[in-house]
């Protein structure tokens, strides 16, 4: 086999057989096809798109070309849920504990902020002492002791999505339905569970912009995850504007400890408290979503939830009792006010504009080796629909220092829009897709 026939093959258009992709995976992995080789292929994948057998074989491919996560010996049911990516969103820390005292157990492996979406191991590191780095025996021990633990993705997983996804952000080639279905699936499938939520954020803050392309990604992670033996949930929710009021890093665990007591905001909690009741009823754990719905708001009312929570910080080295303390205070000393230029109602707070803000403000990363800040970010007095006049704050916006305001602000001033009407409200949760 050579290279180059497979490139011409899927550049004109055709189905590629399991041979050819494991060729290319395979020797792309071990090093025998060069990097121009492999970067032509993808951009041919990504005009010419991949039949379901090819997104099957090729997520399987990419799987086997590391281990999988072991959780033998430890009692399930497994179920994990997957966010595609978004500002604001900390639903991880919150929807974990919350499965976890409903009986699931989650075997979380997530990833760091890039671009303009945030990352679940930042957050968690903004927490005094907390290591996101666990090797596979402390993994198996807080997972079966806490119900959940939180890990990042360790080289021994998915070594060809490693390669690929990094030469796929600097080809142009990230937005591909069938390579993002591969990339997030194989990584997903390694960490042994059984059952999978995927959250597919749509609108201008996610990688999907339209109802339609998160539709499109949703119905591919679905019929691909079945295929390879698991219960799968797809949960198109949006992201027109950055989810709850805090964004950051610790500010975000700031607001999921308030989701855990009870005190979080409306839309944190409707995505949250659907997408937890999604992962009992793969699990097994409810009849349907309804009554998973109340299993979940139950186990935060009862306070079983943030007890998990607490208890997780507390096994993975974090100082429970320090991390209280600085809820309300740690904050960069450089801020400024992002204030209403005029009377009338918030249409919308643009979240594309605020997370690459952030990446300004030291929230995020442009590169994988960049340094985030713990105490910068994003608190939200008022959001889209809130009627306001004009000099009203609208946010206090945090930086590491004075340039990084600086930089930042034109992105900030311009992801508000003020109207003369109050907007149309439009749901959360657009479209779930079940195959259990
Ligand atoms: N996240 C992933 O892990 N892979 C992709 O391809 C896109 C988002």
């Amino acid at each position: 086999m050579r290279a180059v026939d497979i490139i011409m093959k899927k550049r004109d258009g055709a189905e590629l057989s399991r041979e050819e992709l494991a060729f290319i995976v395979t020797g792309y992995v071990s090093g025998d096809i060069p990097e121009y080789q492999v970067s032509s292929w993808l951009m041919a994948v990504f005009f010419r798109g991949m039949s379901f057998r090819e997104t099957a074989d090729l997520t399987e491919l990419m799987l086997r070309s590391g281990s999988v996560m072991d959780l033998s010996g430890i009692a399930g049911p497994f179920v994990d849920k997957h966010s595609t990516g978004g500002v604001g969103d900390k639903v991880s820390l919150v929807l974990a504990p919350i499965a976890a005292a409903c009986g699931i157990r989650v075997p979380m492996m997530s990833g760091r902020a890039l671009g303009h979406t945030g990352g679940t191991l930042d957050k968690l590191e903004s927490i005094p002492g907390y290591t996101t780095r666990l090797d596979e025996k402390r993994f198996r021990e807080y997972l079966e002791r806490d119900g959940f633990a939180m890990t990042g993705q360790t080289d021994a997983i998915v070594p060809a999505d490693k390669k690929l996804y990094s030469l796929r952000d600097v080809t142009a080639t990230v937005e591909s339905v069938p390579l993002i279905t591969a990339s997030i699936l194989s990584k997903k499938v390694a960490e042994g569970a059984e059952a999978l939520v995927f959250d597919v954020k749509s609108g201008p803050g996610a990688f999907m912009k339209t109802v339609a392309d998160a539709e499109r990604l949703a119905n591919s992670l679905v019929k691909t995850g079945q295929a390879m033996g698991k219960r799968i949930v797809g949960v198109i929710t949006d992201m027109t504007e950055p989810l709850g009021d805090k964004v950051g890093n610790f500010l975000e665990v700031e607001e999921s400890i308030d989701c855990l007591k009870g005190k979080g905001p409306a839309d944190m909690m409707e995505v949250t408290l659907r997408l937890s009741a999604w992962m009992l009823v793969a699990g097994g754990k409810a009849r349907d979503v309804a009554e998973a719905e109340s299993m979940c708001r139950e186990a935060v009312d009862s306070g079983r939830a943030y007890e998990l929570f607490e208890r997780n910080v507390r096994s993975q080295g974090g100082d429970a009792d320090r991390m209280l303390s600085l809820c309300g205070s740690y904050r960069s000393g450089f801020s400024r006010e992002l204030k209403a230029p005029s009377a009338g109602w918030i249409e919308s707070i643009d979240a594309y504009k605020i997370g690459l803000a952030g990446v300004y403000l030291g929230v995020g990363r442009n590169k994988t080796t960049d340094p985030v800040a713990p105490d910068v970010g994003f608190v939200f007095s008022r959001k889209k629909g809130a009627k306001v006049a004009a000099g009203d704050t609208i946010a206090t916006v945090y930086g590491r220092d004075a340039a990084s305001l600086d930089a930042a602000w034109p992105l900030v001033s311009g992801s508000l829009s003020i109207g003369a009407a109050a907007p149309a409200t439009s749901p959360l949760v657009i479209k779930e897709i079940t195959a259990l």
